[in-house]
């Protein structure tokens, strides 16, 4: 298979061998994990408050660890959040997490959420590439008008916090509202464990994949074994959607505990999200109830709050992460 001229230029983006980004993950994005993908060729990026807060590294000598496992270069990433009264404080701790990362000699970081202008200002006056996060063409509008060097397509299919459209919906209608150049490179996130799904996605013109859900399913990852079996076993039906992780929808596999706990936030709170007075407020909340149960399930094989994707389907193993890639390179053929 020849490289499109977006695979290239990720991989110039990236410095990576294969265009396989293991996304950020809370939980699973421990630092063995990312140094291992990108030692194996693909591209590790770091979810800073999994680094400190979940596997207990102070965020700078957590970057240093992973730089004395790996020569490859990895990414990050950074929430971007308001300077509302409601988050200020994280708002400010995500741009610290930016800058500290750049000082470390990071040349890529991923960003998610809100307007990625004053990021990639600043990261490019270091030399540093940006790429942000988006579910919906308009949003991805507003990132390239942003000057972002790249596109992360979130989709249905993905673990985690989920996009609504399918990997070829979204892409096409990036496509249809931009005249974006040919390399402009965009990443299919969401769904994919294969080969197969590797070069399906490299055929409709996405430049690389990222990957969240296979990774986890490593020997590297630092998750309980009873959450890597529940991967290796789980179905494409076995996951489903909830709202009330993050007040938005996520993509669990749908255990005893899940089904006990119901899939939908209350009248109540269903109300508080969606009024614009209450909504980010009820958003925070939701979310540090959520951190407290993705911090018990990374650990506690009794705790079965396990977010995964779709691509479960294709994963009947736990691999280290060198097999993992070994085998997606079997798609680039
Ligand atoms: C357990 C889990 C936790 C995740 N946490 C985050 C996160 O904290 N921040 C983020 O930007 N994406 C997060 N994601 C999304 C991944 O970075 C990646 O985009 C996604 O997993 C790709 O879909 P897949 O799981 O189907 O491969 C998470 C995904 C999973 C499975």
């Amino acid at each position: 298979m020849s490289v499109s001229a977006a695979s290239k230029r990720l991989l110039r983006d990236t410095g990576a061998r294969l265009p396989i980004v293991c996304g950020p993950m809370y939980p699973g994005s421990n630092p063995e994990l990312v140094a291992a993908v990108s030692e194996a060729g693909g591209f590790g990026v770091v979810q800073p408050i999994a680094l400190t807060r979940l596997y207990g590294h102070d965020y700078r000598e957590g970057l240093r660890y992973i730089k004395s496992l790996t020569s490859k270069p990895f990414g990050v990433n950074i929430t971007i959040l308001p300077k509302t009264a409601a988050s200020a404080r994280y708002a400010k701790m995500n741009e610290e997490f930016a800058d500290i990362a750049i000082e470390e000699g990071v040349k890529f970081l991923l960003t998610s959420l809100g307007k990625p202008n004053s990021i990639v200002e600043k990261a490019h006056q270091h030399g540093v590439k940006v790429y942000h996060d988006v579910h919906n063409s308009k949003l991805a509008l507003r990132a390239i008008d942003a000057g972002v060097d790249g596109l992360n397509l979130l989709n249905s299919s993905m673990g985690g916090q989920t996009g609504q459209y399918s990997p070829s919906e979204i892409i096409r209608s990036v496509q249809e509202s931009h005249s974006t150049s040919s390399d402009f490179p965009m990443l299919c996130a969401g769904g994919i464990s294969t080969a197969t799904d590797l070069s399906k996605m490299l055929d409709l013109g996405y430049a690389g994949v990222q990957c969240g859900t296979r990774f986890l399913a490593t020997e590297e990852a630092k998750i309980t074994d009873a959450y890597k079996n529940a991967i290796v076993q789980a179905k494409r039906d076995d996951i489903v959607w909830t709202n009330k992780m993050a007040g938005t929808n996520s993509s669990v596999i749908y255990t005893d505990m899940v089904a006990e706990g119901g899939l939908r936030t209350n009248s109540f709170v269903s109300y508080l999200l969606r009024n614009s007075m209450t909504k980010s407020l009820t958003r925070l909340w939701l979310l540090k109830g959520a951190l407290e149960k993705y911090d018990q399930a990374a650990f506690d094989p009794n705790v079965q709050y396990w977010q995964a994707g779709k691509g479960v389907d294709g994963i009947d193993a736990v691999l280290k992460c060198e097999e993992v890639l070994k085998k997606f390179e079997e798609g680039l053929k």
